[in-house]
């Protein structure tokens, strides 16, 4: 099978760019970064707090948490609830970040993202894909922008999707989340040595596509 794993900050644009590249190469792609979300969500909804390992470890057992793919595209799953939507509040980008942080929670991952990885042509984007999850895959890319662009995008995309949003707070929550994702002890945010690195601060989105799918047609 072959794997292509997408690293960097949130908001650098690596969803959009794995959707696309994805569906123009037939693969699927598996947005990682819903898993923690999941995860998360089922942890604040059991009424622990995010931060707390002890509290959070309780919540695993019952975190039925899985993907499925509809006409190409990810829904996840807690037990039979589609939470796709659900996860994707400011709230819940904080609890991943939390949840992340605590090594029994990628190791409740781990083998999810491995299994979808050996039976698919994919694009996975996460954190750690190119570092931990994927380290054999045949293309790896970091891409990443400056926290104002990341911001900015971010901003734009809740309002989109009809959500409040202010744009100082938003900035500053991802500063946050950069820094825990980056500061971690376990499978921090970093570049892989043999990623290609991609600042997409000055690039719109036809560009960052091009510059990915020359990477990928370079390496494949
Ligand atoms: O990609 P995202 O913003 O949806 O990810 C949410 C959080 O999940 C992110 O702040 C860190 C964590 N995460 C991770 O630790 N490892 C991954 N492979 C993907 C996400």
């Amino acid at each position: 099978m072959i794997n292509i794993a997408i690293d960097g900050p949130a908001g650098a644009g690596k969803s959009t760019i794995a959707r696309s590249l994805a569906s123009k190469l037939g693969y699927i792609y598996v947005d990682t970064g819903a898993l923690y979300r999941a995860v998360g969500v089922n942890a604040m909804r059991s009424g622990a707090d995010t931060k707390n390992p002890e509290q959070v470890c309780a919540t695993l057992d019952g975190a039925d948490v899985s993907l499925r793919f509809v006409d190409g595209e990810q829904r996840v799953f807690l037990g039979e609830e589609d939470v796709s939507v659900a996860i994707r509040t400011p709230e819940a980008s904080m609890a991943a970040s939390n949840v992340s942080a605590i090594p029994e929670v990628r190791a409740f991952l781990f083998d999810l993202q491995r299994d979808i990885a050996a039976k698919n042509n994919c694009i996975m984007d996460g954190r750690d894909i190119g570092t931990v999850v994927l380290p054999d895959a045949q293309v790896k890319i970091f891409l990443t922008a400056s926290a104002e662009v990341r911001a900015k995008r971010r901003y734009d995309e809740l309002l989109a999707k009809g959500m409040q949003a202010d744009y100082n707070q938003v900035l500053e929550e991802m500063i946050q989340r950069d820094y825990q994702d980056s500061h971690r002890a376990i499978a921090p945010l970093k570049q892989a040595d043999d990623a290609v690195l991609v600042d997409t601060s000055d690039m719109n989105l036809e560009q960052v596509i091009e510059t990915l799918e020359n990477i990928v047609k370079e390496n494949i």
